[in-house]
C-alpha cells in the first residue's frame, strides 16, 4: 500500500516538473494549455490551422506550445524562416523524421544516411536521367488513361469520385515509373498496390499521432504486412526505376536485412506517391469549377502541343498552367518543417528580435499560414485565382511583399532550403502531363454543374497535401478525335 502511494506521489510531482516549466524573458510566449502534460494536443491534433491561427493572433508570429509533453515553438513569420531554415547545426532534421518512420513504417535503419539517401535520388531526379523517368511515367499515364477510357463506348458517360479518379491514375502510374511492375502481373499489379496503400493512407494521420484504436492497429499491421510482401520485389528487378535500385544496393550495402528492406521501401512509395495524386485532384476540381481558368490552361495547351502529334512538348513554358498550380498548391499544400533543436540556440527574427529556444524542444515553421493563406501577402487567400502567380504581360509573377519587405517565401508547398523537396520537377512534370492527357482526351465534367470544391479535411494538417473531406463527383468521355476545345 505504501508503495503505491509513494508510486502515485512520485508521478504527480514528475507530471507537476513537467507541466511546471516557466517562460524565461528571452524565449518566445509560452501556452502550456490547461491538461497537465497533454497542453494542446487535443486541438492541434483536430485542426492545427485553426488552432495555429488562433494563437498567432493571441502572441503573435513567434511562441511555444506544449503538446503530448513536448513544447514546440512555431515560427509563422516567412520572413524569418531563414534562420530555422538554414541552421543545419543546432536544428536537425533527421531525428524528426526517424520517429516518424518508426511510428508510421516501423522503419529503423541500421545505419540511416539521410544524406546519402539523398545523394542518390538527387542524382536521379534530375538532368537525363529525370527526361528518361519523365517518359516512362508520359506512357504509363496514356496507357492507364487509354484502359479507363476505352471500354467506353464515345457516348457512354462513366462517373466517378474525382479524388479517386486522380489519386489512383497518378499513383498507378507513378508506381509502375518508379517501382516496376507489369500492370497485368496479378500478384504484384498496381492496382491492388493503390488498394492496400489507399487502406494504408487513411490510417496514416492517427499512425503518425499514436492515436490508432485496437482495432485499427490491427488493421494497420495487416495493411502494412500485405504492402510488404506485395513491394518485395522493387528494385530488385530489371522494370525497378535505376534509382529504387540504386537505393536497394545502398541498404543492402549498409547492412539492412530483406524485411527492414521491404519497411523502407513502403516509406519510398509514400514519399513519392502520397502527395501527386491529392494535387492532381485539387488542380482539375479548381479548374472544373472556374470556367475562366479551364479556358486558360486549355488555350495554352493548344499552342504547346507538338504539330501533328498529341504530345506535349517538355520544352514549352506553360506559364497559365504553372500558375494555376502554383495557386493550387498554396491553398492545398500544408506541411509542417519541423527541426529539432540539437542545442541551446538564439533565434534571429527579421525584424532584430532575439529569441532563445532549448535544447530538446521543437521547432516548427507553417507556411500554410503565412505566407500561404496571409491576407497581407495575397488578396483574398481564400479564392482560387489562377492567374495570382502571373504579372499582366504573362511573366511569372515573383514579387510579394509583407510588412514593407519583398519576400523571398511567398509559397512554399515545396519546403524550402536543404531539405527541399528533391522529387518537384518530376512531380510538376507528372502533374502536367496528367492534366494535358486528362483534357486532351475526355471530356470530362462535374456530376452536377453546381458542385463545389470539397472542403479539405482538417485532421491532415502538416504531412504535405492535404486530401478533401468528400468526393467530387464526376461524369467523363472519350473523346472521339483527341483535341482541345
Ligand atoms: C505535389 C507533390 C509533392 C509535394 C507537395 C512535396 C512536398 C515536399 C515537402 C514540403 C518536403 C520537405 C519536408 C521538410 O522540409 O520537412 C519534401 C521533401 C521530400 N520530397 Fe517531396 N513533395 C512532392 C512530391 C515528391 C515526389 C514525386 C518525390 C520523389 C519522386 C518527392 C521526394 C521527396 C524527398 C526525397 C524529400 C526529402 C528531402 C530531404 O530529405 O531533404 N516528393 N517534399
Amino acid at each position: 500500500m505504501i508503495w503505491t502511494i509513494l508510486l502515485l506521489l512520485n508521478g504527480i510531482l514528475f507530471f507537476y516538473f513537467l507541466s511546471n516549466r516557466t517562460r524565461s524573458k528571452r524565449e518566445p510566449p509560452l501556452d502550456k494549455g490547461v491538461i497537465p502534460w497533454l497542453g494542446h494536443a487535443l486541438n492541434f491534433g483536430k485542426d492545427a490551422a485553426k488552432f495555429l491561427t488562433r494563437m498567432k493572433q493571441k502572441h503573435g508570429d513567434i511562441f511555444t506550445v506544449r503538446v503530448a509533453g513536448r513544447y514546440v515553438t512555431i515560427l509563422l513569420d516567412p520572413n524569418s524562416y531563414d534562420s530555422v531554415l538554414h541552421d543545419t547545426i543546432s536544428l536537425d532534421f533527421s531525428s524528426y523524421a526517424q520517429v516518424l518512420m518508426d511510428r508510421i513504417f516501423n522503419l529503423r535503419l541500421p545505419n540511416y544516411k539521410p544524406d546519402t539517401e539523398k545523394a542518390i535520388m538527387k542524382r536521379h531526379f534530375q538532368g537525363e536521367s529525370l527526361l528518361c523517368m519523365n517518359n516512362v511515367m508520359e506512357n504509363h499515364l496514356q496507357t492507364l488513361l487509354t484502359l479507363e477510357s476505352k471500354a467506353l463506348n464515345q457516348s457512354d458517360w462513366k462517373e466517378d469520385g474525382l479524388f479517386h479518379f486522380c489519386y489512383s491514375l497518378m499513383f498507378r502510374a507513378g508506381y509502375l515509373t518508379l517501382f516496376g511492375g507489369e500492370q497485368n502481373n496479378n500478384s504484384a499489379d498496381a492496382a491492388n498496390v493503390y488498394t492496400e496503400y489507399h487502406r494504408f493512407d487513411s490510417l496514416l494521420m492517427k499512425m503518425a499521432r499514436n492515436t490508432l484504436k485496437s482495432g485499427e492497429k490491427q488493421t494497420a499491421g495487416m495493411v502494412k504486412q500485405k504492402l510488404w510482401d506485395l513491394l518485395a520485389q522493387a528494385g530488385l528487378r530489371q522494370d525497378s526505376s535505376l534509382w529504387m535500385q540504386s537505393y536497394r544496393r545502398h541498404l543492402q550495402a549498409e547492412g539492412a536485412d530483406e524485411e527492414t528492406q521491404r519497411k523502407a521501401m513502403l516509406l519510398q512509395l509514400w514519399a513519392t506517391q502520397g502527395n501527386v495524386g491529392p494535387a492532381a485532384f485539387w488542380l482539375l476540381a479548381f479548374l472544373l469549377t472556374h470556367a475562366e481558368a479551364m479556358r486558360a490552361v486549355r488555350k495554352e495547351f493548344r499552342n504547346v502541343t507538338v504539330p501533328g502529334t498529341n504530345t506535349l512538348n517538355p520544352q514549352e513554358q506553360t506559364p497559365v498552367f504553372d500558375s494555376a498550380l502554383e495557386e493550387t498548391l498554396r491553398l492545398t499544400a500544408a506541411p509542417f518543417i519541423t527541426r529539432e533543436v540539437l542545442q541551446d540556440k538564439t533565434l534571429r527574427m527579421a525584424d532584430g528580435q532575439e529569441y532563445d529556444l532549448r535544447k530538446g524542444d521543437r521547432v516548427c515553421l507553417f507556411p500554410f499560414i503565412s505566407p500561404q493563406m496571409d491576407p497581407e501577402i495575397h488578396l483574398e487567400p481564400e479564392t482560387f485565382k489562377y492567374d495570382r502567380f502571373l504579372n499582366a504581360d504573362g511573366t511569372v509573377k515573383k514579387d510579394f511583399f509583407k510588412g514593407g519587405r519583398r519576400l523571398k517565401y511567398y509559397t512554399m508547398p515545396w519546403g524550402a532550403g536543404t531539405n527541399v523537396c528533391v522529387g518537384k520537377p518530376f512531380a510538376i512534370q507528372s502533374i502536367r502531363q496528367f492534366v494535358f492527357l486528362v483534357l486532351l482526351h475526355l471530356d470530362i465534367e462535374l456530376h452536377d454543374p453546381e458542385a463545389q470544391v470539397p472542403e479539405a479535411d482538417v485532421s491532415r494538417y502538416g504531412f504535405g497535401m492535404l486530401q478533401p473531406n468528400k468526393e467530387l463527383q464526376i461524369r467523363y468521355k472519350r473523346r472521339g478525335h483527341p483535341i482541345f476545345l
